[in-house]
C-alpha cells in the first residue's frame, strides 16, 4: 500500500564521506550514491516527505533542491541526520560512512618530507547506531551491510546492534553494488526472515527495500 508513505517523514542517507587530512586531499570509499538516490527518489515519487543527506557524489536526484542536505565529512552527515532524529518516521542509512578519519587534520597543504609518512585514524561516530538508541517503537530504521564472510550471521549482528527493522544486504561481487547500476540484495528483518533477491537494477531494488519497508508501516 504505497499510499501509506504519503507525506510520511523520511531521511536517507547517501553515498561517500570525505575525511580529509589537509585542506586538498582526504580519503574515502567508492560509493557513487546511486543506491540511496534511487530509494529517495522513488519515495518521493510515492509522495513521502524526503529529505536525502548526501555525501560528494556525481549523480542528479529529482528532489527539490531543498529536501537535499549536502555533506563531506562523517561528522557533518551526522550532524545534519541529528537535526531530524526526533521528527522522522523513518531512517534508511544507506551511506558508504567512513568508520574512521584522521586524528589530525592540517590547515595548510602538508608538505612531503621524510620517506614514510602515518597517519593516525580516530573512530567517527556510527549515525545508525545513534539514531537505533534512540528510535522508538513508532521509528522505522533500515541499513545497508556490505559483508565477505559469515554474511548472514554478520548482518543479524549488525542489525542487532543499531537497532534496525530490517538490513539490506549487498554483494561486493563485480557488477553489483558499489558504483554499478545494478546490485543483488538479499533483505533480512528483526525477526530473522530473508528474503532474497536476483541482480536487478537499483531503481528496481529501490523497490524492493520500499515493498519491505511497507509491510513494517
Ligand atoms: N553507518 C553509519 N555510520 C557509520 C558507519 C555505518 O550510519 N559511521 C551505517 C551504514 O550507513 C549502514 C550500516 O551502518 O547502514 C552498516 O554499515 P557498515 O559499514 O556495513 O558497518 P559498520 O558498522 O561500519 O561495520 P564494519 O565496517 O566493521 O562491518
Amino acid at each position: 500500500m504505497i499510499s501509506k508513505l504519503k507525506n510520511i517523514k523520511i531521511i536517507v542517507t547517501a553515498g561517500p564521506t570525505r575525511e580529509y587530512l589537509d585542506p586538498v586531499r582526504f580519503i574515502s570509499n567508492e560509493s557513487s550514491g546511486k543506491m540511496g538516490y534511487a530509494i529517495a527518489d522513488l519515495l518521493y515519487h510515492y509522495g513521502a516527505d524526503v529529505t536525502l543527506i548526501s555525501g560528494p557524489v556525481a549523480i542528479k536526484s529529482s528532489l527539490p533542491i531543498e529536501n537535499i542536505v549536502q555533506v563531506k565529512t562523517a561528522s557533518e552527515m551526522y550532524d545534519a541526520c541529528k537535526n531530524h532524529f526526533d521528527t522522522t518516521a523513518i531512517a534508511i542509512f544507506s551511506a558508504a560512512v567512513a568508520d574512521y578519519r584522521p586524528q589530525f587534520q592540517s590547515d595548510c597543504k602538508i608538505k612531503k618530507a621524510d620517506q614514510v609518512a602515518t597517519v593516525t585514524f580516530i573512530k567517527n561516530v556510527d549515525i545508525a547506531f545513534e539514531f537505533g538508541k534512540l528510535k522508538t517503537d513508532q521509528q522505522i530504521a533500515i541499513g545497508f551491510a556490505l559483508e565477505t564472510n559469515d554474511i548472514i550471521e554478520n548482518a543479524t549482528k549488525k542489525c542487532k546492534t543499531k537497532n534496525f527493522n530490517a538490513i539490506v544486504l549487498n554483494s561486493p561481487k563485480e557488477g553489483e553494488g558499489f558504483g554499478f547500476d545494478t546490485n543483488k540484495v538479499a533483505i533480512l528483518n528483526n525477526k530473522g526472515k530473508i528474503k532474497f533477491f536476483p541482480l536487478k537494477s537499483k531503481q528496481e531494488v529501490a523497490s524492493d527495500i520500499i515493498n519491505e519497508l511497507i509491510q513494517i508501516l
